[in-house]
């Protein structure tokens, strides 16, 4: 069994989720519309045909997901708010039933002495704004900061890290330029406005949260190392471009205030007053990592197989991706590479330097086909070496000089896997979706002594 590795005192342990992949009642308390929804009810874009209504049922069980919680002894929970749950229509004033809801979920929390970190926007865009041209169209900026005000308003007092974005580069790329996620769209290259107005979004909504009372406000960004296939001069190329427009067209405007060269020109502009926006400044920068990217130029090799999601690369692209070979694969078939996680921590700290507000990793995980056996219990000893393999990589990074104050495991709970549906189980809980059972998986309960141990050290 491996151990947690000495991580500075305070560090913080948590797990997170997200409002479409956990809560369902998407028709209660006056809920609308979200492109989640009726992306999930267009036939084909599922693979298991599945879709969020229920979920995990954590709307109505949220008392006891949050007794788990306290059980596994997490200092903080990551979960994120149903902007339709709180504008139905996209703008306007709150509902305040809706509002309700995560309230007491604040409190639960509170109660259980874990800290509450919100995320705003976590894909679920309430459709009507899609209608009215989505993050195509700047206006939903505005309405994001629009939102931040209400939400920060109720919950500001409480809430203890605030997250306006959840991986803005897999909603420009899943879902705006392959078509793999919401809104299903698959404008190639012609995505990249998409990523403006997301960043302009987020700096909007930092500083409406900051006028609204809420403190500590960062961003949970998704990170791959990204690796040339070869050292071949037109793979090493390849890769350097899609390092830049994966990782660095979403960070560097944020931190540095300016796209990476070349890239200005992309967007729908003048930039420049945005810029001033977007990089307001964070109290923190949150990570997500799952795995690098190998990557080759067209009809070069390519040693691995394509990432399933952007495997499906339209012609014409200007690299090919991967996932790196020789390491063992979760159930999701992603590259196991903890090295990979020390290797983007230290990779922003030579990036930025002092710029660089403290980091937290806001996900890591693994999914695997988990099952309850006869005795009751889940056997996931892969997801336990997993989690101990990234903590130490956490620690190196530390080690080397890395400001890293958290980590957040994705996910306390099974959950809706968004295109894959329920068959990727990430979480430290198994649920049975028929019946809603809940049950601890071994690495849960590893966890769980784990942090009982640091608990007694303190
Ligand atoms: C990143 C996303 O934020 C989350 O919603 C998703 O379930 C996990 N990665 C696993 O793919």
């Amino acid at each position: 069994m491996p151990e947690i590795p000495d991580l500075p005192a305070g560090f913080t342990f948590g797990a997170a989720t997200a409002s479409y992949q956990i809560e369902g009642a998407v028709d209660e308390d006056g809920r609308g519309a979200s492109v989640w929804d009726t992306f999930c009810a267009e036939p084909g874009r599922i693979k298991d045909g599945t879709t969020g209504a229920v979920a995990c049922d954590h709307f109505h069980r949220y008392v006891d997901d949050v007794a788990l919680m306290k059980d596994l002894g997490l200092d903080a929970y990551r979960f994120s708010i149903a902007w339709p749950r709180i504008q139905p229509s996209g703008q306007g004033p709150a509902n305040q039933v809706g509002l309700d809801f995560y309230d007491r979920l604040v409190d639960e929390l509170l109660a259980a002495g874990i800290e509450p970190a919100a995320t705003l926007f976590h894909w679920d865009l309430p459709q009507a704004l899609q209608d009215a041209g989505g993050w195509q169209s700047r206006e939903t900026a505005g309405r994001l900061a629009d939102y931040a005000t209400l939400v920060g308003e109720r919950l500001g007092d409480r809430v203890t890290r605030w997250m306006p974005l959840n991986e803005p580069v897999v909603v420009t790329l899943l879902g705006h330029a392959l078509g793999i996620h919401a809104p299903g769209l698959q404008l190639g290259f012609d995505a990249l406005p998409i990523a403006h107005h997301l960043l302009l979004g987020h700096g909007l909504a930092v500083q409406a949260l900051r006028s609204a009372g809420a403190t500590n406000i960062g961003i949970a960004s998704n990170h791959a190392p990204t690796w040339p296939a070869s050292d071949a001069p037109e793979d090493r190329e390849a890769a350097a471009l899609y390092d830049t427009i994966y990782n660095w067209i979403f960070a560097d405007p944020i931190l540095t205030g300016a796209y990476p060269d070349g890239f200005d020109g992309f967007m729908p502009g003048p930039v420049e007053e945005d810029l001033k926006i977007i990089s307001s400044p964070l109290d923190f920068f949150g990570v997500n990592y799952y795995q690098p990217a190998v990557v080759a130029a067209p009809g070069n090799p390519l040693p691995g197989n394509a990432i399933d999601e952007v495997g499906a690369m339209p012609e014409g692209m200007p690299f090919q991706v991967g996932q790196p070979r020789g390491f063992p694969t979760t159930g999701f078939g992603w590259s196991v590479v903890p090295d990979g996680l020390r290797e983007i921590l230290t990779t922003f700290q030579q990036r930025y330097g002092e710029r660089l507000p403290p980091l937290y990793i806001t996900e890591n995980g693994c999914s695997y086909p988990d099952v309850v056996d006869a005795d009751g219990s889940v056997h996931d000893a892969e997801r336990t070496a997993y989690l101990g393999a990234h903590l130490e990589a956490v620690r190196q990074a530390i080690d080397a000089g890395v400001d890293v104050r958290g980590y957040f495991v994705w996910s306390i709970l099974d959950n809706f896997e968004w295109a894959e549906g329920y068959g990727e189980r990430f979480g430290l809980v198994h649920v049975d979706f028929a019946t809603q059972r809940r049950t601890p998986k071994d690495s849960y309960r590893w966890l769980q002594e784990q942090l009982r141990g640091r608990a007694d050290q303190e």
